[in-house]
């Protein structure tokens, strides 16, 4: 069958989950997370005590991560690392950095490549993370740079820590988005850039519902929809 590939790239927190997802389940498409992905990596590294700049020591226990992805009934996906459901505990702020150091090894963007393509070649896929235009689905029918300024991605990461009880200062949250945007910018393997082909979408003026329309009509003004 041939596959209609929606990519969307762009920072951490410019809202690309929430809006892929919604996006997916409009179309119904399969909506694939692929940070959760690098979080869970991230996790499984921390629990073995391993330094996640160390890629020998990386490399060494990837072929004991099993990974699973499961999709409840409203299309959220669930991450399964070796059969234990780890969905919440990678959204840690601990596992971000987990994530952000293991996703700067070479080894461990190849290991998941073919994972990820996998996904692609048997559903209609919207997936999001740095380097799905890019490297991931450089054939993608549907290539989009979502971003918003940092600030207003620390203002909408602020709101969100509320909502879960889990408050932090607004300097704070900026300057882990800057740090985060610079590495996953200036590392060596597939760092974040916008896909010369991708449509950008800066989504700083506009609320959630603008941003999924603006989305949405870019998928159908590209897919003929
Ligand atoms: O989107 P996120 O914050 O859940 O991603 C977690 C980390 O994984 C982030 O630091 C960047 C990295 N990542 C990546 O390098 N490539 C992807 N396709 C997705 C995420």
């Amino acid at each position: 069958m041939h596959t209609i590939r929606v990519a969307i790239d762009g920072p951490s927190g410019a809202g690309k989950s929430t809006l892929a997802r919604a996006a997916a389940a409009a179309l119904g498409y399969l909506y694939v997370d692929t940070g959760a992905i690098y979080r869970t990596i991230g996790l499984y590294v921390r629990d073995q005590k391993i330094d996640p700049g160390e890629e020998t020591a990386v490399a060494e226990i990837l072929p004991e991560v099993r990974l699973e992805l499961r999709y409840d009934v409203s299309g959220g996906q669930r991450m399964l690392l070796n059969d234990r459901d780890v969905s919440e505990v990678i959204r840690l702020p601990e596992i971000s950095r987990y994530a952000s150091a293991v996703s700067a090894l070479p080894v461990v963007r190849a290991y998941l490549l073919e994972t990820q393509r996998g996904l692609a070649r048997k559903n209609h896929v919207i997936m999001d993370g740095r380097d799905i235009g890019t490297v991931v689905l450089p054939d993608a029918e549907v290539k989009i740079f979502l971003t918003a300024s940092a600030k207003v991605r620390a203002e909408r990461r602020c709101r969100e820590l509320i909502e879960r009880g889990t408050p932090q200062p607004f300097d704070e949250v900026l300057q882990e988005i800057e740090e985060r945007d610079f590495q996953d910018t200036h590392r060596e393997a597939a760092p974040l850039r916008r896909a010369e082909d991708a449509a950008l979408l800066d989504t700083s003026a506009l609320n959630f519902q603008q941003s999924l329309e603006a989305l949405l009509k870019i998928i159908r003004e590209r897919t003929d929809l």
